[in-house]
């Protein structure tokens, strides 16, 4: 008898020890964003949907690399929009009229958001790290209900049979494969059914709705950009003044992602790109494998993210040291370029508008050096082809909009790039590859560059590779 009741008071004692370790060696960073911004981002997706109408959201699938290992998990952007929470196997249930859930065997509640997750297990967690569980999950979400990512099914039923009118639920895609296509499967179920039983419930698509919602930057998102961009500056910082001819591509690389990382990254917010001479002209090149002789120009496309949100900053600078003068040419122009860009970019401006400013730089510049024949028409295009900038955000092409408003943030990014397959170019021109980019946002007066502790003009660029980096130090 005592034996058994002291394993019931230890067994109670664990449980509820469990419970309560919440936030406890899983939530390290203070500077995350609040839970109360991102509740009201939930709100505001009930607000839209109404009240005859629920939503449902799932994270990112778990993709497999190779037999046992899997790639990095990061987070669906949508879903972490609206949860910050960054577990696999979790889905977001809201309901702006409300579902009755219960949370213990004898309380039942009514709550407008519900959030699954996997549950605590101690033996799984030994393996691939501690879990937020119900309870942390309310803690460090501040969503009004948790629950064990098992009871989704019968909670979709209820949500269902609720009288709802329209469902918006995101299309379960074709890489969602293992545990987490078995928890969305009535999701699946229920639109084959629908299509085969013409259901009354309309079912309708969330994500257009908060990708409008992720347009206009918040203050707390722009001090990710901020960070983000600002942790990429110090990088190019670092690889501009380690560079030395020998050098391979990939030590490049290195480099940048160490400094990434070692100021807190969690991740590159793409693969770096590490171009040098022929490798330059590439506009998405990251094989990384050549070495750097003198005479090349560098292009390096490499840069942060920091919790979720990505910067997109390019640096293109001469392997020695000194540009020649053939790489200064080309590479003026896109610092004009890219200038006279910045210089349009505020509130109300389309980007179409800002774009054309660039292109006419660039087409007057590769005009001057003989490279076009006529700087009318879109001749241009054949040595810059790609847009002046994207939106940046929670994915590095994020959503954006033709007209600016403040709070957007975009890339602003002309490029010149002469392959040696251009046809009645002088070979001098031949591989160089020349892109600037910096990450701006819209300001109430005009625009802000995120990028700008990394220096862009010649000069700078030329004093600053004259000093010694990190990636100076020999490696034994
Ligand atoms: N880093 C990819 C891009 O510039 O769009
Ligand atoms: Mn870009
Ligand atoms: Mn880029």
């Amino acid at each position: 008898m005592r034996v058994s009741l002291f394993f019931l008071f230890a067994v109670t004692f664990c449980a509820l020890a469990q419970q309560n370790d919440g936030l406890k060696y899983i939530q390290y960073d203070t500077d995350v964003i609040s839970p109360a911004e991102y509740k009201m981002r939930r709100d505001s997706v009930m607000k839209m949907i109404g009240l005859d109408a629920a939503a449902v959201f799932y994270s990112s699938p778990e993709r497999m690399r190779n037999g046992d290992v899997d790639y990095l998990y990061r987070q669906a952007d949508n879903f972490y929009y609206l949860t910050g929470f960054t577990e696999p196997n979790a889905m977001l249930v809201l309901s702006p009229k409300g579902i009755r859930v219960k949370v213990n065997d004898s309380t039942l509640i009514t709550t407008n958001e519900a959030l699954f997750v996997q549950s605590k297990n101690l033996q799984a967690e030994a393996w691939t790290g501690r879990r937020y569980g119900t309870d942390g999950a309310m803690q460090m979400i501040g969503v009004q209900t948790a629950l064990n990512n098992e009871r989704f099914k019968s909670v979709f039923q209820q949500v269902m049979y609720s009288g709802i009118k329209y469902l918006y639920a995101q299309p379960v895609t074709s890489d969602v494969t293992g545990p987490l296509k078995d928890l969305l499967s009535p999701i699946i179920s229920y639109v084959d059914n629908a299509k085969r039983y013409n259901s009354k419930i309309e079912l309708r698509d969330p994500n257009a709705m908060v990708h409008t919602m992720r347009i206009i930057k918040s203050k707390p998102e722009i001090a990710m950009l901020r960070k983000a961009s600002e942790i990429s500056a110090i990088a190019h910082n670092q690889a501009m003044s380690s560079v030395e001819p020998g050098m391979f591509e990939y030590e490049v690389q290195a480099l940048y992602e160490y400094a990434f990382q070692r100021q807190g990254s969690e991740y590159n917010g793409y693969p770096c790109i590490n171009g040098s001479a022929e490798n330059s002209v590439i506009l998405h090149y990251n094989t990384n494998r050549k070495k750097i002789n003198s005479g090349d120009i560098v292009l390096s496309d490499c840069a942060a993210e920091y919790h979720g949100y990505s910067s997109d900053v390019t640096r293109s600078y001469p392997a020695s040291g000194k540009f020649t003068k053939e790489q200064k040419e080309i590479y003026q122009i896109v610092l004009n370029a890219q200038k006279a860009a910045m210089a349009q970019i505020k509130p109300g401006i389309a980007w179409n508008d800002v774009s054309a400013v660039a292109d006419s730089v660039i087409a007057e510049g590769l005009f001057s050096l003989g490279i076009i024949k006529k700087k009318e028409g879109m001749g241009f295009k054949k040595f810059y082809n790609h847009g002046l900038g994207h939106p940046v955000g929670l994915n590095v092409h994020d959503v954006g909009q033709s007209v600016l408003a403040t709070g957007m943030a975009y890339t602003v990014e002309p490029g010149i790039y002469i392959p040696e397959t251009s046809d009645g170019v002088d070979p001098k021109y031949f591989n160089i590859g020349i892109r600037v980019e910096d990450v701006i946002v819209v300001t109430e007066t005009g625009n802000e560059n995120l990028s700008a502790g990394s220096p862009r003009e010649i000069a700078e660029i030329e004093a600053l590779m004259k000093k010694k980096g990190i990636g100076n130090q020999p490696l034994k």
